[in-house]
């Protein structure tokens, strides 16, 4: 009840039933991608919705959003650069007054010819997933990407001040763990943020997942190891759920996102727009609320808020305390990481 008073008095922030305050909210534009890594990759024939909502009703659910207080949008995929219309997206949340981040998840393979514009658009920052910096490597995890395109992406992160830019390193048992030093060299030179992100059983690496894990401490120590201490950057406001570091003369941090080992449930504060137009109330918990069916019967602006606050109402508490229920509903790259 809480939660629609707050709607109807205008009060522009919204609190689930834990008294989480939800602010974020990630967009899974399409659920193409233009990279198969083998742990996110659809199986042959599965069959797959393409792209997320159309842009007019993207822009739409983004405005209601943002009028209940989620003011900070992430848009992801899939590969949400396979999208032509992400500019035009971009520029259209630029113009939302209530929003204050505007950010992108991407895989980088085609942000370098695209940057430019998106910057000018609005973009505030990117995360881009890069799980190895070797060239041989990156084709193996990702069926036939080419790393230096990734990379190049990256740069153009750098060059065109998309910061903080954020690298998310996947990192897996035998996969790259051989590889956590020579990341943490890259957050040494470079003004990169740099998340170790531990393995969640979710879409086909909900079968081995565990198995593959390096918990985020192991991989701090690897660092401790090579730095001496680490000293805590202080999380920024609305900050996710990476706890991160630096050290004396790095250029940038390197930082843990530790859903297992570090459980962070208690300050979630985002919800989630699928690419099948489902608002995901959490991650890991298969329960979705409608949102397209909505819009295709021709809901107006009160209805979509509407359907906003149920999806925060429905917030569950989180996932068991070290450890995630695999999840097999959908793969990361149809909710949107
Ligand atoms: P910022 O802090 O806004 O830069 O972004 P972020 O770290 O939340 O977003 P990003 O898309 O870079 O996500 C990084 C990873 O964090 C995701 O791929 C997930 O592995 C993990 N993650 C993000 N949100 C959640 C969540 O709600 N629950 C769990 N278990 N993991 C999450
Ligand atoms: N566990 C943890 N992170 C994952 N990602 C994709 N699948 C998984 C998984 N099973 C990451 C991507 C990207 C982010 C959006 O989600 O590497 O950085």
């Amino acid at each position: 009840m809480r939660l629609m008073r707050a709607v109807w008095q205008g009060v522009s922030t919204v609190r689930d039933g834990f008294e989480r305050q939800i602010t974020y909210l990630r967009v899974s534009l399409t659920e193409r991608c233009n990279l198969k890594c083998f742990y996110c990759r659809p199986a042959e024939g599965q069959s797959s919705v393409g792209d997320g909502l159309p842009l007019d009703d993207l822009i739409r659910v983004i405005r209601a959003g943002a009028r209940i207080g989620l003011r900070k949008v992430r848009l992801t995929g899939g590969e949400p650069l396979m999208r032509s219309d992400v500019v035009e997206l971009v520029g259209a949340l630029a113009e939302i007054p209530e929003i204050d981040d505007i950010a992108l998840t991407t895989n980088g393979c085609l942000l370098s010819s695209r940057a430019a514009a998106l910057k000018a658009a609005g973009l505030k920052r990117v995360n881009i997933s890069l799980d190895t910096l070797r060239a041989d490597r990156f084709r193996e995890i990702t069926g036939s990407g080419d790393w230096s395109r990734a990379w190049a992406g990256v740069e153009a992160a750098l060059a065109l001040d998309l910061h903080p830019v954020k690298l998310n390193m996947v990192v897996m048992r035998g996969v790259n763990d051989d590889e956590v030093l020579a990341f943490a060299r890259l957050a040494e030179d470079l003004p990169l943020h740099v998340r170790f992100i531990e393995i969640m059983p979710i879409g086909p690496s909900s079968a081995w997942a565990l198995d593959r894990l390096v918990p985020a401490e192991q991989i701090r120590q690897i660092i401790i190891n090579r730095y001496g201490t680490l000293q805590p950057v202080k999380p920024g406001d609305g900050s996710g759920p990476a706890r991160c570091w630096t050290v004396p003369g790095f250029a940038g941090s390197v930082g843990f996102i530790a859903p297992l080992s570090g459980y962070f449930c208690a300050s979630c504060n985002r919800i989630r727009l699928t690419a099948a137009g489902t608002l995901r109330p959490c991650l890991c918990n298969g329960e979705e609320i409608d949102l397209a069916g909505a819009l295709a019967r021709g809901a107006d602006d009160d209805e979509i808020i509407r359907i906003l606050v149920k999806a925060v109402a429905r917030k569950p508490q989180g996932h068991p305390e070290h450890t995630i229920i695999p999840v097999q509903d959908r793969l990361m790259s149809q909710i949107g990481g």
